[in-house]
């Protein structure tokens, strides 16, 4: 069966912890963000802001807050993989759905980006450092948002390994 280009992304993706040092172009980086602005959103009320850091230091201080704050990371999974850029996502403190905004603007994300050959990575475990007060302020967030994610972005530097085998046992009918 052949796929169509919809299909061919969804299951080609892969997540990318290695990123050539070079920052993406400013083309790519608005068509990512033209493409996450499209995701859907709880009420279509698009209450969930992109925050786009590329700094290295203010990155470096979002980890080391993260780790002061608790955060535990493995030698292999530590933050932010040295991307060129890092998109947080933040939504209101009070909304309900605000988390779940920002994951389906992260997926729109990364799908865009693997479209232009860029790679990214979904990263959660950096939440205390992206909560922390000091980098609350220095982000800019909006008023009253509060972060719920990240994605790194950036060429690859890596060919992502295979994807696992996908469990069978994920699914049920009721009809
Ligand atoms: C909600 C969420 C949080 C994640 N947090 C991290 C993270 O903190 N660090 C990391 O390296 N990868 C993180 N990932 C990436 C997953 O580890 C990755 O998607 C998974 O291993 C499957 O690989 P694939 O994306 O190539 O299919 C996260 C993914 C999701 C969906």
């Amino acid at each position: 069966m052949s796929l169509n280009h919809t299909m061919e992304a969804l299951l080609s993706r892969r997540t990318i912890r290695a990123y050539r040092p070079e920052q993406i172009s400013e083309e790519e980086l608005a068509e990512i963000l033209h493409a996450a602005k499209y995701a859907p959103s709880s009420h279509g009320l698009q209450a969930r802001h992109f925050t786009v850091v590329q700094n290295k230091q203010l990155m470096n201080d979002m980890l080391s807050a993260a780790l002061k704050n608790g955060a535990k990371f493995t030698p292999t999974h530590v933050p932010f993989y040295d991307a060129p850029t890092v998109i947080i996502l933040s939504a209101p403190q009070a909304s309900l759905y605000g988390r779940e905004d920002c994951a389906c603007a992260i997926m729109n994300i990364m799908l865009a980006a693997h479209e232009y050959g860029v790679g990214t990575c979904y990263i959660c475990s950096a939440l205390a450092g992206l909560r922390d007060e000091e980098i609350m302020k220095r982000l800019k967030l909006p008023d009253h948002y509060l972060p719920y994610g990240c994605v790194t972005v950036g060429y690859p530097n890596e060919n992502a390994p295979d994807p696992k085998e996908r469990r069978t046992d994920d699914i049920n009918f009721i009809r």
